[in-house]
């Protein structure tokens, strides 16, 4: 029997939560060396694009979302707060991509990163406890057995068209940022 979607997303939100460590942890490399592991970092910035974007938040945005604002008010409250803690995410990681390429010979650049990895390592967790202690308990209540079903085809649906493969490569990639760098 395949997961229920709301155990889907939050089966992902693990692996988010794994980047978002190594995110924090980046943070306290750069305060205390002024160096940036710009690989690392372009690998977290991959991580967020395609898998917590890509997939995880179309999932919640396209198909979960719209439908809970069709069935209740008070989810269309929670969902439209969600929506902005998603969008203030990817402005972080958009400062963090274009200061990057500076990391190495600007300070200020190293500044951005670090305080845009921090505020995303801030916002996330608890963005991520109000989905799986509010909306998804509220989406068990709202949707039926055939519903739940009919949102987990769609989930598979999209993962296809993104490429399976795709959705193992940033498993993977979860585990290895979960690693720290040796000289961290
Ligand atoms: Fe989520």
């Amino acid at each position: 029997m395949i997961d229920s979607p709301t155990d889907q997303l939050r089966q992902e939100h693990e692996l988010v939560l794994m980047v978002v460590e190594a995110m924090a942890l980046e943070v306290t490399f750069i305060e205390r060396t002024g160096r940036v592991h710009a690989d690392r970092v372009a690998q977290m910035i991959d991580f967020t694009r395609n898998f917590t974007d890509g997939n995880h938040h179309t999932k919640e945005e396209d198909l979960l979302f719209p439908l809970l604002e069709e069935r209740s008010a008070s989810a269309g409250g929670t969902v439209s707060v969600l929506l902005s803690e998603h969008e203030a995410a990817r402005d972080c990681i958009r400062a963090i991509e274009a200061s990057l390429p500076d990391a190495e010979r600007s300070e200020a650049a190293r500044g951005v990163i670090a305080e845009n990895l921090k505020l995303y390592a801030y916002v996330l967790p608890l963005h991520i406890g109000k989905e799986d202690t509010v909306l998804f308990p509220l989406s068990e209540r709202l949707l039926n057995d055939p519903e739940q079903e009919m949102l987990a085809a769609e989930f598979a649906r999209l993962e296809e068209e993104s490429g399976a493969g795709g959705q193992q490569h940033y498993h993977e990639l979860a585990h290895t940022l979960a690693t720290p760098p040796g000289g961290a």
